[in-house]
């Protein structure tokens, strides 16, 4: 419990039993997480992550990714003519499984934080979603392990990768964003951003709500693949990264995704004649693609996979 903060107690598993949905979740679609036994030192404070993406754009290039391989440097999502870009530039690794890795799209100390410590934050990191999908499985009445074998099985077969994101200071911050309003695609994400320079904001009953990390704690929140596995009883929201003009901005996300050959759709364990099933299924890397090739769009891919 962070003594600041004694209203952020954390809740017992038991009294979470036969919940349809932890409400909080529920309503925002994003918490965070505190007492993770992660200081903060490995985001660095995110400092020495940043100076990979002041290196001269020729050596970044040499790292760039390719819309097949995702992994590696790049300065936009959506690589369809007319997508929209935004004011940020990103890169991009595998961490599970263990066969999607590319050590040749990892850049060396000190372009980024080791190898080492990237791996073992990784596998932190792994683990903390793994108990998160334990948590929701059992507010949703469902076994502990419900949510985990829709992924794939077991926490080390499914598909983790990390997005370290850089926002540089922007003249007109506000002609642009560093990151359009989109939801994200995956299972879960975690967030670790500099608690000093603002701007992630979150979608709340259609106005923009600014989040206030509190110091040292990643940011929780649920997936595309999460609403179509629940039915919709937990949906992904969208959420959109400002830039400003008087510094810049570093975060690192975590996302834990199912298997990319598994078929996602709404689990036969929460339909019922009333709630028949909102999605078609779909596998986790048909959909991403779909996603790279556009880029950020609010929630309209979600959406596309509406049934009714
Ligand atoms: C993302 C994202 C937020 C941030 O990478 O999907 O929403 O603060 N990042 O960088
Ligand atoms: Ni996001």
């Amino acid at each position: 419990m962070d003594p600041q903060h004694p209203d952020r107690r954390p809740r017992r598993l038991r009294d979470l039993r036969g919940r349809r949905g932890l409400g909080g979740v529920r309503e925002w679609g994003f918490f965070q997480v505190v007492n993770h036994g992660w200081g903060r030192a490995h985001a660095g404070g995110p400092g020495r992550v940043g100076e990979f993406f002041r290196l001269p754009a020729e050596l970044k290039r040499s790292y760039a990714n390719a819309p097949t391989t995702y992994e590696g440097y790049g300065s936009r999502l959506g690589t369809e003519v007319g997508a929209e870009l935004d004011w940020g530039d990103y890169f991009f690794l595998n961490l599970l499984p263990e066969s999607a890795k590319d050590y040749a799209k990892w850049p060396t100390e000190p372009l980024i934080v080791g190898r080492e410590i990237t791996e073992e934050y990784g596998r932190e990191v792994v683990k903390l979603c793994g108990a998160l999908l334990r948590l929701l499985s059992v507010s949703l009445g469902l076994g502990a392990d419900f949510l985990q074998r829709s992924f794939g099985g077991a926490e080390e077969v499914g598909a983790a990768c990390l997005r370290v994101s850089y926002y540089p200071k922007c003249p007109q911050p506000e002609l642009t964003l560093g990151l359009s309003a989109h939801s994200d695609p995956g299972g879960l994400t975690v967030l670790s951003a500099d608690d000093r320079v603002l701007g992630l904001q979150v979608r709340k009953a259609g106005r923009w709500v600014t989040v206030r990390p509190l110091p040292g704690a990643l940011i929780v929140n649920v997936g595309d693949q999460i609403q179509v596995i629940t039915n919709g009883i937990y949906k992904s929201v969208e959420h959109r990264v400002v830039v400003n003009a008087a510094a810049e901005r570093l975060s690192i996300a975590v996302f834990y995704n199912p298997r990319s050959d598994l078929l996602i759709g709404p689990a036969p364990e929460l339909l019922t004649p009333e709630q028949p099933p909102l999605y078609r299924p779909m596998t986790y890397s048909e959909y991403r693609m779909f996603i790279r090739k556009n880029g950020p769009k609010g929630k309209v891919q979600v959406e596309s996979l509406k049934t009714v």
